[in-house]
């Protein structure tokens, strides 16, 4: 295998129209970190380069929503970003932006250059555009009639209800979303990228030359590039983004997807003069952490980009992860089905290791995979928690209450002792191996099975029965058990970047070497500990139920919001029907009630008699336009007083999913009393 002098990472860069949650975490920025972290503990040099991605049309689309610029948009998110990946110890050396300067001429001169070479081709292509605006429209802007399933809500690029793929023009009555009106087509001109032909370059580059690929990565690549790949527009027509540097181009910028991954090179631009080394020298190892719905990009759009530029490396591995799922669902930020990263650290204060811990163990690396609260105590209470804390916490405990705290000599060593020792350099390289192959659940399975050695170790040899009789076998029992805490303090670093270091502070080890792990003797004989404190603790039971209430409470929700009708109620008798004695009256007299928003006092002619009924209508009409007006009325439901005023029955109203009120009428007038059956 080539070996290489330096590392550039890079992490997808996550659009800046959301806070980030687990999904984003366990996809890509833990594994980035894991692999990162292990690196730079090796000496390696190594770079890690990240930043928001700050353009595109959902990005457009948000302000729209909040009415807000775009600017503020991605300001907003940024800030929050980048907090939650300070937040969590996801270390990058810069964590840039796409708005920045530096990007914008990046981005501009690697389109140039391009343009320069001749290596777009200009099509011009009729699109849809609103006239009222004056704007042409992006596929999201666009919903009509899904030709497949006659959802009238889907979009121009997808019918979300039938899941269909669409173009804007295969929508049934388009209509726009910014104005309302019917977009017509208008000719437009545009550059694309014939990844054609890249083909071939890429089918050698991919097919044979990277078959240690994973395999969803590679198995994605293959099916693409089988299908023929085709020109791919890299400029659109929005208001947003890096404009298009030739002349009359105005109105137009970068496709999103198109600057996004140039976000690498600026924001490494923007870290070091030195930037050329990372990207111009093969003797660079460019590594790629992305989610599976960019692999298109990464593995075929940007090298074809990076090769048509012909000055740049190319990634030497994008070892891409599958989804995260919660509960069972799918993550979604619309439907608020997430766990967000800002609200689980106000939830569980000081507890990113247990999330990251949980994240890695359960990443999605070859198949979609699920995050559930329960899992998620069962890893901190008995893996974190009995496994790993309650074995640092009895090597140390015993060595304050024998020792006073400092390093006991290590004696004459038993065939047990010496088979245990040797274990660790064995668990070191396995974690090695695993991590240099992207496989990170069984590399941090391997850490945590260095702790399970340890307490196998002092299950077995007892040291708490023998202080009295043999203190010298118990010096050597503890010592070999602070070796192991030593070197778990260094392996579990990149995993648990919190807890490793307080581990280090309790043992008093300043270094954090990963060449050093693997010996028996990182902790010299006399070296004084620190007083033990516990690295994890138990999470209850009602803990994880308020998380488990949470969603469901976001379930209810958005069922509610998707449903066009109330549930059914259960059935009742027709003696519990027949017991309600309605009529129609009419409404004499209405006044709101003071002091209360919803309510209305009304005079009504019941045809049996005139009574007073006061009735929550008064949000949605105005006294003036209800009097006279014919209404259904339960006249034998029991009187009772409503801020002070006795009300003698209900009125019958007509409630839509929205809350809108209309009220319940005979088709023509009828006599007052007459009776609803
Ligand atoms: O899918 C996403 O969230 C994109 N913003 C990733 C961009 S990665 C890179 F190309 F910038
Ligand atoms: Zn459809």
């Amino acid at each position: 295998m080539k070996t290489f002098k330096r590392y550039l990472i890079t992490s997808a860069l996550p659009y800046a129209n959301g806070p980030i949650h687990i999904g984003h975490l366990a996809g890509v920025y833990i594994p980035s970190d894991i692999y990162t972290r292990y690196l730079r503990m090796k000496g390696v040099d190594v770079i890690s380069v990240c930043g928001s991605d700050e353009h595109g049309v959902p990005i457009t689309i948000k302000a729209r929503q909040e009415g807000v610029s775009p600017q503020q948009v991605v300001d907003k998110y940024n800030d929050i970003i980048k907090q939650s990946f300070k937040d969590f110890g996801i270390a990058f050396d810069i964590y840039s932006r796409t708005s920045s300067k530096v990007h914008y001429q990046t981005a501009a001169e690697f389109f140039r250059k391009l343009y320069d070479d001749g290596a777009f081709i200009e099509k011009t292509t009729e699109q849809y555009y609103d006239q009222e605006v004056g704007q042409f429209l992006a596929d999201r802007y666009i919903t009509g009639t899904c030709p497949h399933c006659s959802n009238e809500r889907a979009y121009g690029d997808q019918c979300e209800k039938c899941g269909t793929s669409l173009n804007a023009t295969d929508l049934i009555n388009p209509s726009s979303t910014l104005s309302g009106s019917k977009p017509v087509l208008k000719e437009t001109k545009h550059w694309f990228l014939p990844l054609d032909n890249y083909q071939e370059f890429l089918e050698k580059w991919i097919l044979e030359d990277h078959k240690e690929w994973k395999n969803n990565v590679y198995g994605q690549c293959k099916s693409w590039l089988d299908q023929g790949l085709q020109p791919r527009a890299v400029s659109r027509d929005l208001d947003w983004g890096v404009p298009v540097p030739v002349d009359g181009a105005t109105g137009k910028v970068l496709y999103v997807w198109f600057d996004a991954p140039i976000g690498y090179i600026s924001a490494t631009k923007e870290l070091t003069p030195d930037w050329e080394k990372y990207w111009k020298d093969s003797e660079t190892r460019m590594i790629h952490f992305i989610g599976k719905d960019n692999i298109v990009f990464h593995c075929i759009v940007f090298p074809a980009m990076l090769k048509a530029e012909g000055s740049y490396i190319l990634p030497d591995n994008v070892p891409a992860n599958e989804f995260l799922n919660l509960e069972g669902d799918k993550i979604s930020t619309s439907r608020n089905w997430a766990v967000w990263l800002h609200e689980y650290l106000v939830e569980f204060p000081n507890k990113q290791d247990v999330l990251r811990y949980t994240l890695a163990a359960n990443m999605p690396e070859t198949k979609d995979n699920d995050f559930t609260w329960k899992d998620f105590q069962g890893r901190n209470n008995s893996e974190l928690v009995a496994i790993l804390g309650n074995f640092v916490n009895r090597a140390m405990v015993l060595t304050q209450k024998y020792f006073e705290g400092k390093i006991p000599a290590c004696n004459a060593l038993t065939d047990f002792d010496k088979e245990t020792l040797a274990e660790i350099p064995k668990i070191k390289e396995a974690i090695e191996q695993n991590l240099e192959g992207f496989r990170f659940r069984d590399a941090l399975k391997e850490a945590m099975n260095l702790a399970r050695l340890g307490n196998k170790y002092l299950a077995d040899t007892e040291p708490w029965k023998l202080f009295k009789d043999q203190p010298e076998r118990v010096a050597t029992i503890l010592n070999i058990s602070l070796q192991i805490t030593a070197n778990l303090s260094i392996l579990l670093q990149p995993f648990l970047p919190f807890s490793a270091e307080k581990l280090r502070r309790m043992i008093n080890l300043n270094e954090c070497d990963w060449n050093r792990a693997g010996a028996s003797d990182i902790l010299a004989i006399g070296h004084q500990l620190n007083q033990p404190e516990l690295l994890f603790d138990k999470i209850e039971d009602d803990v994880i139920d308020a998380q488990l209430a949470k969603l469901q409470a976001t379930k209810v929700a958005n069922e509610k919001a998707s449903a066009k009708v109330e549930p059914l109620k259960g059935n009742i008798t027709y003696d519990e029907f027949s017991k309600m004695d309605i009529r129609i009256g009419t409404i004499l007299e209405a006044e709101r009630v003071p002091k209360t928003q919803k309510l209305m006092k009304l005079l009504i002619d019941t045809g049996i008699d005139k009574r007073t009924v006061v009735s929550g209508i008064a949000e949605h009409f105005t006294p003036e336009e209800i009097v006279g007006k014919q209404v259904s009325i339960l006249v034998n439901l029991e009187p009772r007083k409503i801020k002070g005023i006795e009300s003698h029955g209900m009125l019958l109203m007509a409630e839509d999913i929205d809350g809108k009120l209309r009220f319940v009428q005979p088709g023509e007038k009828v006599e007052n009393g007459s009776t609803v059956k």
